[in-house]
């Protein structure tokens, strides 16, 4: 897009900006920043415009860029190019991926390389490290709470520690994702000290207050996040004698984005990860980032402007590399996050799908689909060059985050029937064999939320302590089957550290000052390594899941149809207890699977003419790509077995 205005005010900062950046090859770099400006200009221009500073921050911004691509390496700068090419690389059954904790996982960076040739052998190609960085060493959230963006936490490793994992990831051609905390730093970040000795320019680093009269309006409409540690989003200072803006904990600072400073630092600090091998950022709480009175203060529409301008900008200096948003909030609103369209307002590449998620735990706690197919007719379209990463569990807790009338469309009361899918997972309903716990209990509203391990949850641990054989398998067959949707349903799928070899909750967080009021500590244990090696002795718990996954992961990768291209169509099968849907390859038309997962505890049947009246199953037999058996289609019913699957090539 050419624009005279945003055109010769891009002439003038390159005029400026020339002495200062000696004579480099930066012929890609202009021509990205050519095609990208008019964009960074307007929204830059939207967000800042109003401001006397606004030319020299514009300035200050560009120059950031042009220096973050001078410092990226040539490898890098070749993988932009390629993936340029093959723009949708990332739509791809291939990838698998698969997050950790790396002290929790493997002690630290080099331990992590070491473990890779394990994430090879289950199929992992991605391997999503959750944050690194220096934080303090109690108040922490898990490493959300950052002190130093640039700083690796020494206990982890160095940052050539990092280059070495990085250079054997590329060498297996294993994506890395890092995640960038954009909403928040630790109360111990050097922003956030020289705000506590009253520096005023750090201070508008942040949302800070004198009195409650702001904080009392914000308080009106602001949601909290955890109600039971950190109450409220605002706290006092007694170094600063102010308030100040904390959403999550109490000791995690809100950023102020209607400071440019505070977004070109951000930008700078993706950058430079990006440089640091990062393919993918995970860009943390997006949906936080703007706050204005009167509103929840999540979702507003200049946290998409501020997303737009930071893929922009990314555009310009590391096209390469792509945006995860981690944006827990309605399927309405979750969309959003890929942006309006594919090449104009762009944000993120991929986003979490916390809402699959939270209905694939209905439909095991219900033993139905009903909500599940409701809620996922929910989810608006996303754009073309977008996809999800499909997820069962995280080392976040599980929100009940589908809507009411879903709840209504399947037949249940929504207030009961969130108690009751509570009950369920933490164990107090009479028919569970869950063992979750509760989480973010808001007892104003009467709010809570799930913590648990996947195989706790799935029932695994109950059978195990009573020495249940059929319950032992019922919940493997539980793990397996949730497993199977998200390796089949469109997206990345993404496992989580522990459970492909079934690991329990870790209660030995009570035992830790610092964790134990963050019942999330449950589901992010210390790999057990010991347990691992039982993978490859026949018929353990281990042995049953690890390899099933695996098979699973090998099989996906060679369908063409669970590439992500909107390929994907919801089947009605009319049986409450059956999720299906087809998928087809772009590749060739004629490829198509169909997906049937029995949720229930009884084999259930799905009869053959419903689906040939959509055309499936017009064949004498159809064979299954997961089991490799074969069905013949000469009598009424398919038979899914029960907590069991198929992928039908149809
Ligand atoms: C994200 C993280 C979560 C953290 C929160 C605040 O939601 O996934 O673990 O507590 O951000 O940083």
């Amino acid at each position: 897009m050419y624009e005279q205005v945003s055109h010769s005010t891009l002439n003038d900062i390159l005029l400026r900006l020339a002495p200062e950046i000696e004579s480099k090859d930066l012929q890609h770099f202009y021509i990205r920043l050519g095609a990208n400006f008019y964009a960074i200009y307007t929204l830059f221009h939207q967000l800042y415009g109003h401001r006397p500073d606004f030319k020299e921050q514009l300035y200050i911004l560009t120059k950031t860029l042009a220096l973050s691509y001078i410092e990226r390496t040539d490898t890098l700068k070749a993988l932009d190019l390629k993936r340029e090419k093959a723009h949708d690389w990332f739509l791809h059954q291939h990838w698998v991926g698969y997050a950790v904790y790396c002290k929790e996982f493997a002690e630290n960076l080099t331990g992590l390389k070491q473990r890779l040739s394990y994430l090879q052998e289950l199929g992992i190609n991605m391997l999503h490290i959750m944050p690194i960085l220096e934080c303090p060493p109690d108040k922490n959230d898990g490493g959300y709470a950052v002190k130093n963006f640039r700083k690796i936490d020494p206990e982890v490793g160095t940052l050539e520690d990092l280059d070495a994992l990085v250079t054997n990831m590329q060498t297996r051609e294993m994506l890395l994702v890092l995640d960038v905390v954009v909403n928040h730093t630790s109360d111990q970040h050097a922003w956030a000290i020289a705000a506590k000795e009253g520096d005023a320019y750090y201070q508008d680093y942040f949302h800070v207050f004198d009195d409650r009269k702001i904080p009392d309006v914000y308080e009106e409409t602001m949601p909290e996040i955890f109600p039971e540690t950190a109450p409220g989003n605002f706290t006092w200072n007694a170094d600063m004698g102010k308030w100040v803006m904390t959403v999550f904990n109490h000791y995690q600072w809100d950023l102020n984005y209607k400071n440019p400073a505070v977004f070109i630092e951000m930008v700078d600090i993706i950058l430079f990860w990006a440089n640091k091998g990062a393919d993918i950022v995970r860009l943390d709480a997006v949906a936080f980032l703007w706050k204005k009175m009167g509103s929840q203060s999540q979702n507003e529409r200049e946290a998409h402007l501020i997303l737009q301008l930071m893929k922009d900008c990314c555009q310009v200096t590391a096209p390469g590399a792509l945006f995860i948003a981690e944006a827990i909030v309605a399927p309405v609103e979750v969309t959003k996050y890929f942006g309006e369209d594919a090449i104009n307002a762009k944000e993120c590449e991929i986003a979490y799908n916390a809402t699959l998620m939270a209905l694939l735990w209905d439909a095991v706690a219900t033993k139905n689909a009903k909500l599940l197919n409701h809620g996922i007719k929910g989810i608006p379209d996303k754009l073309e060059r977008a996809t999800w990463l499909n997820y069962i569990r995280c080392h976040d807790d599980i929100g009940l985050g589908f809507d009411d009338k879903d709840i209504v469309l399947a037949g249940y009361e929504p207030k009961a029937h969130r108690k009751f899918i509570l009950d369920y997972f933490t164990g107090v309903h009479p028919d569970s064999n869950a063992r979750g716990i509760p989480f973010g209990h808001n007892l104003k509203n009467g709010d809570a939320r799930i913590a648990g391990s996947l195989a706790s949850l799935a029932g695994l641990e109950a059978a195990l302590e009573i020495n249940d054989e059929a319950a032992i398998h019922a919940s493997i067959r539980v793990i397996v089957l949730l497993h199977s949707v998200i390796m089949s349903f469109g997206g990345i799928p993404l496992i989580y550290y522990g459970d492909a070899i079934g690991m329990l909750n870790d209660a030995s967080y009570l035992t830790h000052d610092a964790k134990k009021e963050d019942a999330r500590w449950i589901h992010r244990p210390t790999m057990h390594w010991a347990n691992a090696l039982e993978r490859k002795v026949i018929g353990t718990v281990q042995y049953q899941i690890f390899t099933t996954l695996k098979k699973m992961i090998a099989i996906r990768k060679e369908i063409d149809a669970f590439a992500d291209h909107n390929n994907r169509e919801l089947l009605d099968v009319d049986n409450p207890h059956v999720f299906a849907y087809s998928r087809f390859s772009l590749v060739d038309t004629k490829a198509r699977i169909l997906v049937l997962c029995n949720f229930d505890t009884q084999p259930q049947q799905v009869v053959i003419t419903h689906l040939q009246k959509k055309g499936f199953l017009m064949q004498a037999s159809v064979k299954d790509a997961f089991s490799s058996e074969t069905i013949l289609l000469d009598q009424p019913h398919i038979e899914i077995p029960a907590l069991g699957f198929c992928w039908l090539n149809t």
